[in-house]
């Protein structure tokens, strides 16, 4: 891709719909965010100055610049994956899994595993994001194991998840007599966890990328994480990278009115203070559904924290929402128009859908139908898109969009460097600990003792004592 010229390409943000002068009392005063620049300006500069440090989890700062040498690794293996085998299937959860499928989402045919061969050119892909032993089975039925690359993804390996779908496949695997590193990829830390046992236990065979220290996996798409499946898909990973770049680029600077992820950090942040919990993500493009599964994870897991760095009770966070335009125009648009008024929507546009679809003439003597024949689908969803967020405005309501030129990967790549940044920036102001998990991670261990690991006794034990559930409560 010919990434040359940016400036067409650029993503921006579009916030007037937030501001007094469009909504009246219901909007942000230009006073009020001027106030709020020598706070953000305090967040900018805390991101800034700890850009790509590892121990505080700020490694994904640097993507875009530190990975030449592991991106062509990526490619030759990719293209050896693409060469050798049918299906590529990722095993893995959460910031492990989220970012490979909104990548494919995003860039591929919306029907692509159903695509004939020539068309598809590259194996079919498949992410396993959950235990559901009804999914696995499914797996299972559509793939030939033999002739399936597994990518296991987990930083830790320690993932119940994660380490369930390797410990189901592994055993597929070698009753049909294969050599597991022959037909799966390792995606994990440099040196500690449990996949590095297994591989060292087969000799150091298996092929392995690093998920970098300072890389937490809400933030790993744009590492091998997310590279590695986007290049067997033959999606173009250094446009991608460029684009995450540029946008870099683009918020280099302190200042709200410049700075595009500042802005919208700002922005959240002043309506959360106002009570405004819920922070809708509503992309009109089919290709970006993902997109808000992807946004909805790195906004409730970097955000959602009980205490803030000086040992604060704060309880921060508001709840992410993900919305497809038009579809649920038809479905939860009422209550963004009628009802509490407790939400932010930011909308995702696209200025050019990857193909025209023209509506055709008929129905000329049923005037309801008839107007839709001559223009075409891309002007009709573009229109709905601006038609809603108006009438947003008109109601009141709060509403900014993230203007997409079109959807390839230098853009994608400029978008999620901007949800990434925006994120940090709005965990900076509220002073909290964007990078760590400590709820999920309490999840993680009250599996470990229902499930009587080693060294969970304690738990099981507290677990068991909690008071019996109240038979009058279960009708
Ligand atoms: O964002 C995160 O850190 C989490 O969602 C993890 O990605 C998820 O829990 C999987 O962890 P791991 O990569 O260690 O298997």
């Amino acid at each position: 891709m010919n990434c040359k010229n940016n400036e067409k390409l650029r993503v921006t943000v579009d916030y007037n719909y937030m501001m007094a002068k469009s909504l009246g009392d219901k909007g942000i005063k230009q006073s009020e965010l001027d106030e709020m620049q020598d706070k953000a300006q305090k967040a900018f500069g805390y991101v800034n100055d700890n850009r790509g440090r590892d121990d505080l989890f700020m490694g994904w700062t640097e993507l875009p610049y530190n990975q030449n040498e592991i991106v062509e690794d990526i490619l030759k293996t990719a293209e050896k994956v693409r060469k050798n085998f049918k299906y590529f299937v990722v095993l893995g959860i959460g910031g492990s899994a989220l970012g490979p499928i909104m990548a494919f989402n995003a860039l591929k045919h919306l029907h692509y595993n159903e695509l004939p061969d020539d068309k598809r050119n590259g194996p079919k892909f498949y992410v396993e994001d959950n235990v559901d032993p009804v999914r696995m089975q499914a797996l299972l039925d559509v793939i030939e194991p033999e002739k399936t690359c597994f990518n296991v993804i987990s930083k830790s390996g320690a993932t119940s998840e994660t380490m369930t779908q390797y410990l189901i496949i592994a055993d597929i695997l070698k009753k049909k007599g294969v050599n597991l590193p022959d037909n799966i990829i390792f995606t994990t830390d440099a040196s500690r966890g449990n996949l590095i046992k297994i591989d060292q236990s087969y000799g150091g065979k298996f092929k392995k990328y690093v998920l970098p220290d300072g890389v937490g996996g809400r933030f790993s798409e744009m590492c091998p994480v997310g590279l590695l499946p986007a290049a067997v898909l033959g999606i173009d990973i250094k446009a991608m990278l460029a684009g995450a770049g540029y946008m870099d680029e683009l918020c280099s600077k302190p200042d709200i009115r410049s700075n595009p992820a500042l802005a919208c950090a700002a922005l959240q942040y002043i309506t959360m203070k106002q009570g405004k919990n819920i922070n809708v993500l509503m992309p009109y493009s089919d290709n970006l559904k993902l997109m808000a599964d992807w946004y909805c994870q790195l906004w409730a897991e970097s955000l959602g924290k009980a205490v803030d760095y000086d040992g604060k009770t704060v309880n921060a966070g508001t709840t992410p929402v993900k919305s497809l335009g038009v579809t649920d125009q038809h479905s939860q648009v009422q209550l963004y128009i009628e009802g509490p008024y407790d939400k932010v929507i930011t909308f995702i546009s696209v200025g050019k859908y990857a193909c025209e679809m023209p509506i055709a003439h008929g129905c000329e003597d049923i005037p309801d139908v008839g107007f839709l024949g001559g223009h075409t689908m891309q002007e009709l969803i573009q229109a709905e898109n601006k038609a809603t967020a108006y009438a947003l405005m008109r109601a009141g309501r709060m509403n900014y969009t993230i203007n997409m030129p079109e959807v390839n990967e230098f853009t994608l790549g400029q978008l999620m460097y901007l949800l990434e940044l925006q994120t940090a920036y709005t965990g900076a102001l509220l002073n909290i600990d964007t990078f760590n998990q400590p709820g999920v991670e309490n999840g993680k261990k009250a599996t470990f003792a229902l499930l009587g690991k080693r060294g969970y006794e304690g738990q099981k034990a507290e677990m068991d004592s909690a008071p019996a559930l109240d038979k009058n409560y279960i009708v």
